[in-house]
């Protein structure tokens, strides 16, 4: 989105836009083996300074053919138009995530990703966030009074509190308000153990081994998915004794039929409930953590969410009711998903022979979309590297185009998450945002940490300041 001089000038008068962190973009080719290396540190890190201008960026390693599509037009041929030949996920990604997700449809495709995609879409859709909504101001208000009891210049680590914060959330609304409560920590313990022990770098897959070639999983990977299935199967017997929440997705996954009108059954329901509880927390930590991190390094920034926030009525904590007068809040989680979309690269293989910008793209070659090099190419947008909310402050700037901005992904496999977590995420902020400031820890440097998902860092060490206005 490209800004007019005068736009320029009128926000830089209001005081300056920082430059966050980015991974060192390499001026020179660099061989498989440093590629390599660079990848397992950090996946966005593998991307050249001339990668960034490029509309469609081919590699080839051995047998393997890699193309990545950083332009809107090429984004819409490949994930929109022609969907249905490039809709797998990589076996990078099938392998690593098949154990715990089983045919879970954020690992599927072809007929079975479309029945499970058509039960599990309008469980967490738009419609239903009027019965999300209380639990999420329920949960952050919880917080706040965790964060009163710490006291003033307490130090918090950022990414835990904001990734436990999100983990109660979808767990009280995936498992239901009492069950979510009881089994919390013990879903995201067995998560955490088995994320520790996967290599997402499937060096079988990058050499093109079929999917039957038996991918080596350690012993701890193995006690880790133990872990986490029977505690997944223990709450799903209690809910169907009765113990569970009606307005819990785990409800309307006993509801959902598929296409011949059955029921699905109990191992279909678990890798569902598996794939809400994954794909609905992390990202969504990951989001409100490098906000915190944002704001608290642009002072222009904070000065227009305080009084947005000290706008907001004083006797009760925001909810649903109030988004429509949070638009600068939701800006800001907006421009923070630009600079660090939580899921920095989309991974498909072709399932059949496809065209990109012209260029034949043959059946098991990898097509990926970097969302967090297309949201920083200069061609598109202004000041790319820079934290600008007001660039998606409806009042300022007209809308991104749909292809150019792709945190949630987008086509068929779009996040049907999105409003939830972007919900989630207003909420969150805007609640503690009015009642503290996060500061920095003196001498923490920040650095971006990608694999699955892009941190940043391992723990983000912030003081928490309670505000006067308050
Ligand atoms: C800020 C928060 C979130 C972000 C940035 C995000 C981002 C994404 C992205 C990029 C994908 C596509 C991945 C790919 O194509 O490789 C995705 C898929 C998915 N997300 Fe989200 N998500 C968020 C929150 C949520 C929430 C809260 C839920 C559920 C309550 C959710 C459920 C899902 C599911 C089920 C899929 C798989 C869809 C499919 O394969 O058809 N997400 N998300």
């Amino acid at each position: 989105m490209q800004l007019s001089p005068e736009w320029h000038a009128a926000i830089e008068a209001e005081g300056e836009s920082p430059v966050p962190p980015y991974p060192h973009r390499r001026t020179r080719p660099a061989g498989i083996v440093e590629l390599i290396g660079i990848f397992r540190r950090n996946i966005v890190g593998t991307f050249s300074a001339a990668d960034y201008h490029n509309p469609l960026i081919h590699a080839r390693y051995g047998l393997l053919d890699v193309y990545t599509v950083n332009d809107p037009a090429l984004v819409q041929e490949a994930f929109q138009a022609q969907h249905a030949a490039f809709q797998a996920k990589t076996p990078q990604m099938r392998h690593a995530l098949r154990p715990l997700l089983g045919d879970g449809l954020f690992v599927s495709d072809g007929a079975l990703w479309a029945e499970r995609r058509a039960a599990v879409a309008p469980i967490v859709h738009a419609a239903r966030m009027p019965r999300f909504a209380p639990v999420m101001v329920e949960t952050i208000a919880e917080w706040a009074a965790h964060w009163r009891s710490l006291g003033p210049g307490a130090e918090i680590d950022a990414l835990a509190e904001m990734a436990e914060l999100t983990a109660e959330v979808i767990s009280r609304t995936v498992f239901g308000r009492r069950l979510g409560r009881r089994f919390t920590s013990e879903v995201v313990r067995g998560f955490a153990d088995y994320q520790a022990t996967v290599d997402q770098l499937d060096l079988l897959s990058l050499i093109r081994a079929p999917d039957w070639v038996p991918r080596p999983q350690g012993r701890a990977a193995r006690r880790a998915l133990g872990r986490v299935h029977r505690v997944i199967d223990t709450i799903l017997d209690l809910h169907a004794r009765g113990e569970g929440d009606a307005d819990a997705m785990i409800s309307q996954l006993f509801a959902a039929r598929d296409r011949a009108g059955r029921p699905f059954d109990r191992t279909a329901i678990r890798n569902e409930a598996i794939v809400l509880f994954m794909a609905g927390h992390e990202t969504t930590a990951n989001t409100l953590a490098w906000a915190w991190y944002l704001i608290s390094r642009a002072p222009r920034v904070r000065r227009k969410l305080d009084a947005e926030l000290d706008a907001l009525p004083r006797d009760r904590p925001p909810g649903l009711e109030d988004l429509p007068a949070l638009r600068f809040t939701r800006a800001v989680i907006e421009e923070t998903l630009r600079l660090y979309p939580p899921v920095p690269i989309l991974g498909r293989q072709a399932v059949a022979e496809g065209v990109i910008g012209g260029t034949t793209v043959r059946r098991g070659a990898l097509v990926l979309v970097c969302p967090f090099m297309l949201h920083r190419r200069p061609a598109i947008w202004s000041m790319p590297d820079h934290f600008v909310p007001e660039r998606f402050d409806p009042r300022l700037a007209p809308r991104p185009a749909k292809y150019a901005y792709i945190p949630f992904a987008i086509g068929p496999r779009i996040c049907p998450g999105m409003v939830f977590g972007l919900t989630e995420a207003v909420l969150a902020l805007a609640s503690l945002a009015r009642e503290f400031e996060l500061e920095l820890a003196p001498g923490h440097e920040v650095a971006i940490q990608a694999r699955l998902t892009l941190r940043p860092g391992a723990r983000l060490p912030m003081r928490l300041r309670p505000r006067h206005a308050a």
